[in-house]
């Protein structure tokens, strides 16, 4: 609707300065607003305002102007000017009442499918492999796949790219120390060993640390990796597995839609890396410094003034995360023929990632068409405000932290239903234990930091999982106490209580909610949406008896008010990744 009318008064302020009322400069951004007060239409504009003083008039003569020059619409029943020269838009009911009709007669909930459906090319998630999976990786795996659930809703082609870390230095380490402990220990110890990658990685980095040789030694295995040593490959396939079964059970855990075939790991760019490097030298981008080959871009300075270097390749001869992440970029692009790339990577990482589009779209690998962006998040900390560890300061597993939640939502369910069976019990706690996790770090804006709070995300009151979880079962619970099938609802709607058109109007945003989630990757807008969706329902089902209804018709127009805000709760539900409950 917002959309609808900017272009409305778009046209109007064409006529005015067609007609010589407003210089040939005056077009602002139209700025809309939803009105608090129904009583004072549904929107409302400032234009007139903020174009009096060029026009030289006074705001109320020039919004009469505006109102005057507006094209006809079906979807206004009335304008009026407010105060010193505010224009209010009141919504025409029929127009509102086809828009909900055509919402509810449809599975898609009549959100507009793109008229060029874009390939979006979505890296996410992407843990590294030489180590378990911990609750950094959290954020870029909810966060992202929640994006991507509303962009494939959209209609949009979604590549998703789990671009896990399983090559560079790290892998020096681990398979030095694995070399090692393959003189001293079985097979099946070795084995087992592994399976504790944390552990793993902590004696084989304790060892890197303390002994000179040792680090040698791994470093040049690095090397020996990169140039396809057979013995390393194996052993290196070793560990990815594990390694790789490890986050898989993660993802499959929390209902993140990652899956084998999306792994596409830094390693599989280790062909193209000498050919990056070639071409950037072509393009006369290289220089060396201290052996290294780097590139300097104008824009990308230090606080001292002195140029930061991007460095591809080091004097060892040895590639790096941003030659990876450079090969990355011009495949996604080619091959996969993306029109946007959307990194979901933490928020220290934007530096990098500013150089690799600047540099990616100045070595011509990516289009200048393209969008890029990285949406950065920020750290998730523990209730002291620090960085989230356990209480010895070491990093949270992820499991550890979803058996937790699983846990304390079972007792708090338990509490709230002892009647229920083990197996209910079970999958309600599932979906509010993982959910809470879930939707705690959704409902945030992904930019700022914030803090994990089992307390907090498992309350049934706030912008919560559970409460969201349980206003649907109340909608729900509507239908089944009645015996009507959600799908069977029929008769015309009839809004007639402030309560039903505020709730009316605010179902019909739906896809307006959803493209800014796409355009912004910013799935938090939508966890709004549906907390205030859930409240206005409250507020309706409060002051508008449905089964109750005196009237027959108005009982029908509730019913499929109470049918569509169901519908898009759920759905608005499944696109963030948690799991729907009819009961709980
Ligand atoms: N593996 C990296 C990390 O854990 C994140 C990779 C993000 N994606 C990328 N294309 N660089 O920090």
């Amino acid at each position: 609707m917002k959309e609808r009318l900017i272009t409305l008064i778009e046209s109007a302020l064409d006529t005015l300065i067609a007609d010589g009322t407003l210089p040939a400069d005056a077009k602002r951004p139209v700025q809309i607003d939803r009105t608090k007060d129904k009583s004072h239409g549904d929107f409302a504009t400032n234009i007139a305002l903020m174009l009096a003083k060029p026009a030289g008039m006074k705001p109320r003569d020039l919004a009469e102007k505006v109102i005057a020059a507006l094209p006809q619409d079906s979807a206004i029943a009335k304008t009026e000017i407010a105060g010193p020269g505010f224009i209010n838009f009141f919504q025409a009911s029929d127009w509102l009442n086809s828009l909900l009709d055509q919402a509810l007669a449809d599975k898609h909930l009549s959100v507009a499918r793109p008229e060029q459906p874009q390939t979006v090319v979505v890296d996410y998630s992407s843990p590294n492999l030489a180590k378990e999976m911990h609750v950094g990786h959290l954020r870029s795996s909810i966060i992202g796949d929640a994006v991507v659930r509303t962009l494939e809703f959209l209609g949009h082609n979604v590549v998703r790219q789990n671009h896990v870390g399983d090559w560079g230095t790290q892998f020096g380490m681990l398979l030095a120390y694995l070399d090692e402990q393959k003189h001293e220990e079985s097979a099946a110890e070795l084995s087992s060993e592994l399976s504790d990658l944390e552990g793993f990685y902590r004696a084989a980095k304790q060892r890197f640390d303390e002994s000179e040789e040792f680090a040698t030694r791994a470093r040049g295995l690095v090397v020996k990796l990169q140039a396809h040593d057979p013995d390393c490959l194996k052993l290196w396939g070793e560990f990815n597995s594990i390694s790789l079964s490890h986050c898989q059970a993660v993802y499959d855990r929390l209902g993140v839609s990652l899956t084998a075939d999306d792994v596409r790991g830094e390693s599989a760019y280790n062909d193209d890396l000498s050919q990056v490097v070639a071409d950037l030298d072509a393009k006369g981008l290289l220089s060396e410094d201290q052996g290294a080959q780097c590139v300097f871009m104008d824009e990308y300075k230090n606080k001292e003034g002195d140029p930061l270097p991007v460095i591809v390749q080091k004097a060892d001869g040895g590639y790096l995360y941003a030659t990876t992440d450079l090969a990355a970029l011009r495949y996604r692009a080619n091959t996969l023929g993306a029109d946007r790339m959307l990194y979901f990577v933490d928020q220290r990482q934007a530096l990098h990632f500013q150089q690799m589009f600047s540099l990616s779209k100045l070595a011509g690998f990516v289009p200048e068409s393209t969008e890029l962006s990285h949406m950065g998040f920020g750290t998730m900390n523990g209730p002291d405000g620090r960085p989230f560890k356990t209480r010895d300061g070491g990093t949270v597993k992820l499991i550890d932290l979803l058996n937790e939640a699983e846990e304390r939502a079972y007792a708090l369910v338990k509490e709230k239903n002892p009647q229920l069976d083990e197996e209910e019990l079970r999958t309600i706690a599932r979906a509010v234990g993982i959910g809470a996790v879930k939707y705690a770090d959704l409902s945030k804006n992904r930019s700022s930091d914030y803090i994990f709070n089992f307390d907090q995300m498992l309350s049934f009151e706030g912008n919560t999982a559970p409460y969201l979880l349980y206003a649907y079962t109340r909608v729900a619970s509507i239908f089944r106490k009645a015996e009507l099938d959600m799908t069977q609802v029929s008769g015309e709607f009839l809004l007639q209580e402030d309560a039903e058109q505020a709730l009316a109007a605010r179902l019909v945003q739906f896809g307006e909610v959803l493209q800014s989630v796409a355009e912004k990757g910013l799935p938090n807008l939508l966890c709004l949406y549906l907390y205030e969706l859930a409240g206005l329902f409250s507020s309706f089902y409060e002051h508008c008896p449905i089964l109750n209804s005196e009237d027959e018709a108005l009982k029908q127009s509730r019913l499929k008010l109470a049918a569509l805000t169901a519908r898009t709760l759920k759905q608005g539900m499944e696109l963030l990744g948690l799991t729907p409950l009819e009961r709980m």
